[in-house]
């Protein structure tokens, strides 16, 4: 008998790995990892969720998006000379500015080009559209690792995006902010689509259980749909990897973490978030909402 990974592989490259393959069009979604409390596993989340990404045949590039540290970076063991800024203030290109970590992986890092990013001139805004665009064309998937919390600018990332995927653990705190962060950006766009990814859970029992709390909330109080994407177990090799500087995925393939994360990619693929009809999507419909909203 097919394990549901086999099961969830096989669907993958039937149904999503071959067409992106075989088409030169991207998909170019843009999708934010969000948490309501720092510090839940966010940065390791987006990186190690790409690099699975990756490894199954999809173009990923991460955003740093965090005002605060460059946690990816941090995380990669790899520093970057150009950062948003220097695009923004046309500087340099996007070509520039784009760094590549382990993988082959690209990722641009926001710096602080992310406080400007509230408020530039039409020319900057053109000239970063165009170059953003012209990126995404060759994107699969663009991930946005964001701050924690409710910030301006996080909530134009998070109500820009194509999706937001909210990162919590099962402790109380987590849970409670992460709901706190759902509620708020459905209060203003009800249109956002949310998943919930588990951090540091001790068992899948424990993953379903933090995660119903935030789902049974979400639709009695909000009457908002929300689904559990998956979790990834407490894992004593997350530590570390951080202190090697090295992806959990790569430095400890076969550890907990690691399996969990590629195992919620597989489902990522396998199940599709459904669009909404006519509404932009990708780094288009991104930049328009993004300047809707400046
Ligand atoms: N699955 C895990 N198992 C064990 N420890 C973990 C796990 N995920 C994260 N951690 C621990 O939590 C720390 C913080 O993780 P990370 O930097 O990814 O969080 P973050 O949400 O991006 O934080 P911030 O809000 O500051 O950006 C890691 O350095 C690691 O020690
Ligand atoms: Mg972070």
């Amino acid at each position: 008998m097919k394990d549901q990974a086999q099961s969830l592989r096989q669907l993958v490259s039937e149904k999503a790995m071959i067409p992106s393959q075989a088409s030169s069009k991207k998909l170019g979604k843009v999708i934010t990892v969000s948490s309501g409390k720092g510090g839940v596993g966010k940065s390791n989340f987006t990186l190690n969720f790409a690099l699975a990404l990756k490894s199954m045949g999809k173009k990923v590039l991460i955003f740093d998006a965090d005002i605060g540290m460059a946690n990816i970076d941090v995380l990669m063991g790899v520093s970057s000379r150009f950062n948003l800024y220097h695009l923004l203030h046309r500087e340099k290109s996007i070509e520039e500015v784009i760094q590549y970590g382990p993988e082959g992986l690209p990722y641009i890092a926001g710096g602080s080009g992310i406080v400007d990013m509230l408020s530039l001139s039409e020319d900057d805004l053109n000239y970063f559209v165009a170059q953003m665009e012209s990126m995404a064309a060759e994107m699969d998937y663009i991930i946005f690792d964001t701050g924690a919390g409710i910030s301006k600018q996080n909530m134009k990332f998070i109500t820009s995006a194509d999706q937001c995927l909210v990162v919590t653990t099962p402790e109380p705190t987590s849970i409670t902010d992460a709901y706190a962060l759902i509620k708020v950006v459905h209060g203003s766009h009800p249109e956002v689509k949310f998943d919930l990814v588990i951090n540091r859970a001790g068992d899948e029992k424990e993953a379903a259980q933090a995660a119903d709390k935030i789902i049974l909330t979400a639709h009695r109080f909000l009457d908002l749909d929300i689904k559990m994407l998956g979790y990834v177990s407490d894992d004593p090799y997350v530590v570390k990897s951080v202190k090697r500087q090295v992806p959990f995925s790569i430095a400890y393939p076969k550890c907990e973490a690691a399996r969990d994360v590629q195992r919620l990619a597989l489902r990522y693929l396998a199940v599709p978030a459904a669009r909404e009809p006519g509404s932009h999507s990708g780094i288009k419909g991104f930049m328009h909402r993004w300047l809707k909203r400046t």
